[in-house]
């Protein structure tokens, strides 16, 4: 919902879907896009995705990751990077990447989980304590045993800085998710969460309430 919202009347040559694991929203940018590239470091997710997107030959599947991206300078009208964050606690490479392969009239859409969501706002201001700038590590100490792939969550205040230090700038912002919680999932019919949701997504952009935040970004230099 929130990428066909930011997508909404634009046409591209070629799309880029950075981390899109087996491809699943690669299908989506075909309806957006002349050209798409599944752009993956899982050679596992990618073992998928030659089966998932058996069928759309417009979608080509390249094994990178973001901080290396192969593609020339400005070659790129679109890049999406979405659920991608919670693994980039050092987003500034990235950032630079992404900045580096967009084309001068080129779009972003970059999704981060959102620690300072409305739940979380709240429950430090019971505690009495301060939103914190840096992204959190949100593994339990179970789990940082076994996985060392990072997992963390940021503030959107500071990716906004981050992408501005990159030469990027958000021109538009969604709340997403925002009806996230499974009592209300028991009570609610879907039909009416996903309206509420649709209602609620522009909103709610300014609070950064929900806990996860889509960007609509474009280059500093392109306004
Ligand atoms: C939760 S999945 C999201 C997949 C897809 N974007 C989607 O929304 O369905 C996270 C993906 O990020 C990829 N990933 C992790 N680190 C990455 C990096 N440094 N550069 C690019 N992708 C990365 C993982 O391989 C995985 O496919």
């Amino acid at each position: 919902m929130a990428i066909e919202r930011l997508l909404k009347g634009k046409r591209f040559k070629h799309a880029v879907d950075i981390g899109g694991g087996f491809g699943r929203l690669c299908v989506l940018l075909e309806y957006y896009a002349d050209r798409v590239t599944l752009a993956e470091p899982s050679q596992q997710q990618l073992d998928l995705a030659k089966d998932f997107l058996r069928g759309h030959p417009r979608t080509d599947c390249k094994r990178m990751q973001v901080e290396d991206l192969k593609f020339p300078d400005g070659s790129v009208d679109l890049i999406v990077m979405i659920r991608v964050m919670h693994h980039l606690p050092e987003p500034e490479t990235p950032f630079a990447e992404l900045a580096r392969t967009l084309s001068d009239d080129g779009y972003i859409i970059l999704e981060m989980a959102n620690y300072t969501h409305f739940r979380n706002r709240l429950k430090h201001l019971l505690k009495g304590k301060k939103m914190p700038d840096e992204p959190v590590d949100i593994r339990s100490s179970d789990h940082r045993k076994v996985d060392n792939v990072p997992f963390v969550n940021h503030n959107p205040r500071t990716v906004i800085k981050q992408l501005s230090h990159a030469g990027l700038l958000v021109e538009n912002t969604l709340s997403v998710s925002n009806l996230r919680s499974s009592g209300l999932k028991k009570v609610m019919p879907s039909s009416l969460m996903i309206a509420l949701e649709r209602f609620l997504q522009a909103p709610l952009a300014s609070t950064y309430f929900g806990p996860s935040i889509f960007f609509l970004i474009r280059k500093a230099s392109s306004n």
